[in-house]
């Protein structure tokens, strides 16, 4: 538990682990780019075109009025602070590195950098979907935690599979093409905890990556701190009120052969505020083959991504770290080599 980092009543110094060569983290200019915020309540045409070419131009985007109660957001960023605020001795149990646990709360992952670690504590709850009987090991404090996080879980994979329907129909893909396996496997969801840090200019809460499955949609908090690859830079995501903050997945440019981008993002710290995230991610089931989709695929457009079983891409995507590259695409090529 002591190498959790929240656990530190107050940080006045940042321990030399914490700290990153200054190249990794530069800082984003101060120009305004904003992410595109998408009123889901406008026409399904409008909303369609809309995810289409926010999804091409950043593959990041905001929704609003996207059907999901206040109430539930503010429940769920309730429920993850008070968990992070509970004493030691109610999480100890929990904490783990093994990945193959079904709920698991870490800190500080190392990733695959000099070793250095990371400015985040994080308690992951990864199942087959619908929850069923996998409950058994989640964590009984705080109280309501269990009811709101399958709540929001299921709230929010319903607007990912929503929106990836919204996306098929814009791109000719049969309208049901992840319900079955591609958008089927575990749900993960990792409440993300920043704590305040004692210098942020010299740290990362988490590095450069593109997220390896499907979707991801972020409840991002009040407090600033993610930011978007764009155009060399980086673009500060300014919180929007009751919105989500969706981005694509490695295996949605896999399936769409590159027309949809799997965008690098990164996390800042804040030395003011401790910051809370809750990103629910949905994938393909671990057996699913992936590969570039027959719509996205002709003379003019040969294959950019061999097709790989979902569980074969994890392993590769952790030994050739698909995810901290600053190019994707010559980095999935890569796979190919390794296979
Ligand atoms: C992630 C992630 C962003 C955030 O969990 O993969 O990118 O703002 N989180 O916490
Ligand atoms: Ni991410």
């Amino acid at each position: 538990m002591e190498n959790m980092i929240h656990s530190t009543p107050s940080h006045t110094s940042l321990p030399d682990c914490f700290v990153f060569p200054a190249d990794q983290v530069l800082p984003a200019s101060s120009a305004v780019v904003s992410l595109p915020v998408i009123d889901m309540s406008r026409s399904r045409d409008e909303v369609r075109r809309a995810i289409l070419n926010a999804g091409k131009e950043l593959g990041f985007f905001q929704v609003i009025n996207h059907g999901i109660s206040e109430q539930a957001m503010q429940d769920m960023a309730a429920v993850g602070e008070e968990f992070f605020r509970l004493p030691a001795a109610d999480k100890v149990e929990l904490c783990s590195e093994d990945v193959t646990k079904g709920t698991q709360l870490f800190s500080g992952t190392t990733y695959e950098t000099g070793g250095e670690r990371y400015w985040r504590d994080c308690l992951r709850f990864a199942y087959d979907f619908p929850v069923g009987n996998c409950t058994k090991d989640w964590p009984d404090k705080p109280h309501r935690l269990l009811e709101v996080v399958e709540n929001f879980t299921l709230l929010t994979r319903g607007l990912a599979m929503e929106l990836l329907r919204l996306l098929c129909e814009g791109m000719g893909l049969p309208l049901d093409y992840f319900e079955g396996h591609l958008g089927g496997g575990y749900v993960t969801l990792d409440i993300n905890h920043y704590p305040a840090c004692p210098n942020p200019s010299i740290t990362l809460g988490l590095p450069p990556h593109c997220d390896r499955d499907l979707m991801a949609v972020l409840l991002p908090g009040q407090v600033p701190g993610l930011e978007v690859a764009y155009n060399g830079d980086w673009i500060k995501v300014q919180p929007v009120s009751r919105a989500f903050v969706v981005n694509f997945g490695q295996q949605l440019e896999v399936v769409t052969n590159g027309t949809l981008k799997s965008v690098e993002h990164r996390v800042m710290t804040n030395s003011a505020l401790a910051r809370t995230s809750v990103a629910m991610f949905i994938a393909p089931t671990e057996d699913c083959f992936i590969g570039p989709a027959a719509e996205f695929v002709s003379e003019e457009n040969p294959p950019c991504y061999h097709t790989l079983r979902f569980r074969d891409f994890k392993r590769i995507y952790n030994v050739v770290k698909l995810g901290s590259s600053l190019n994707l695409r010559t980095n999935l090529r890569k796979v190919q080599k390794e296979t």
